[in-house]
């Protein structure tokens, strides 16, 4: 089986992390997205891999993942011009794919507790096409599924204002070469994309053997910001503890915590699970539970919790953080003017709380 990995699209619920980096890299728990996708994907035995990206950002995405072989695969990228739909992206991978069965991955998606019976399942069972369900409170959202008692599917439709089922489609499908020619039945939505969810609709129609595999393990879309924290708190849970930097006699370590090598911590206290990146440097500070600290970044004087913090921050004399997401070299400090005003200077849709 081989596998195609979706790492396209504008991140537009991410901005403004979206517009210096593709989403699928913003980490959580330290290592970026489509990383923690690709490990999902070695697991269950797959190493031939082709992701898609798009025209604008798909060179980031090579430079930080490359050509696979670091992390067992063999990779392919294949180029998106525009955000054409999840349909589009199979046609585009057709040569790539040629008769085998594949495994389509929406490359910000996070399944934390791996895909090793769903991919059993299919290799089992091999019906033309196997989707991922699992029940959410809003499936207007989402592709959702009607499915009867024995996991078959008996309607799909694309975000209905009125769904009739609480199954929604989540992001990792099983095709067999049968979704070929759907792809090419289709016409593209009011959204203007050739759907994923149309095309295996034109099979369920024309009496393919479609099934719906219900995923109870961990899943979260990391297209809001929200999400990714939730994400970071739930793989942080399984932090090993590791002190490979350097820890002074005066700081506190309690909990999970990964401190990599070359950082240092210095009168500090640490409450995990958390990870402080290679080569940072925390004094005076105060890391709270579910902090993931990116590598080079200065904490002097600062308390963090809760919060996804990119490599070379600076934090300095600020505490009370918790729930933020900060971006690369990004800089938060006191102003040492007039207590009663704020100075920002910060880049388009960006947000920032503070107590009045
Ligand atoms: C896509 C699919 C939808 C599926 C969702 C899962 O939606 O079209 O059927 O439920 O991914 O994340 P999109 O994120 O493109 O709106």
């Amino acid at each position: 089986m081989k596998a195609l990995v979706l790492a396209g699209g504008l991140g537009s619920r991410l901005r403004p992390f979206s517009y210096s980096m593709p989403k699928q890299l913003v980490p959580v728990a330290n290592r970026p997205v489509l990383l923690h996708c690709l490990d999902r994907l070695r697991e269950v035995g797959i190493t031939d891999v082709a992701i898609v990206v798009s025209s604008e950002r798909g060179q980031a995405i090579r430079d930080a993942v490359g050509d696979g072989s670091q992390h067992g695969l063999r990779l392919t990228y294949l180029s998106q011009e525009a955000p054409l739909g999840l349909a589009h992206c199979v046609q585009l991978a057709a040569d790539f794919l040629g008769d085998d069965d594949f495994l389509m991955y929406l490359g910000d998606n996070i399944f934390a507790s791996g895909l090793g019976e769903l991919a059993e399942t299919f290799r089992r069972d091999r019906p033309a096409v196997q989707l991922v369900v699992t029940k959410v409170p809003d499936p207007s959202e989402y592709g959702v599924a009607e499915v009867d008692p024995d996991g078959r599917v008996d309607r799909l439709v694309e975000k209905p204002k009125n769904p009739t089922s609480d199954l929604a489609v989540i992001g990792v499908y099983f095709f067999t070469a049968a979704i070929h020619e759907a792809t090419r039945r289709i016409q593209p939505s009011a959204r203007g994309e050739l759907e994923i969810t149309d095309a295996i609709q034109w099979l369920v129609a024309g009496g393919a053997d479609v099934r719906a595999a219900i995923y109870t393990g961990y899943w979260r879309d990391t297209g809001r910001i929200d999400d990714m924290l939730e994400c970071n708190r739930v793989l942080l849970e399984s932090t090993e503890h590791r002190l490979l930097g350097e820890v002074d006699a005066a700081s506190e370590v309690c909990g999970p915590v990964a401190i990599e090598p070359g950082a240092r911590v210095v009168r500090s206290r640490i409450v995990g699970p958390a990870v402080v990146g290679a080569d940072s440097v925390v004094v005076d500070s105060y890391i709270g539970p579910y902090t993931a600290l990116g590598r080079g970044c200065v904490l002097a004087g600062a308390g963090i919790e809760y919060s996804i913090v990119l490599d070379r921050v600076s934090v300095r004399d600020v505490r009370g953080i918790h729930g933020s997401l900060i971006g690369r070299s990004a800089e938060v400090c006191l102003s040492d003017g007039d207590l009663a005003r704020h100075r920002l200077v910060i880049g388009d849709d960006t947000r920032v709380e503070v107590v009045a």
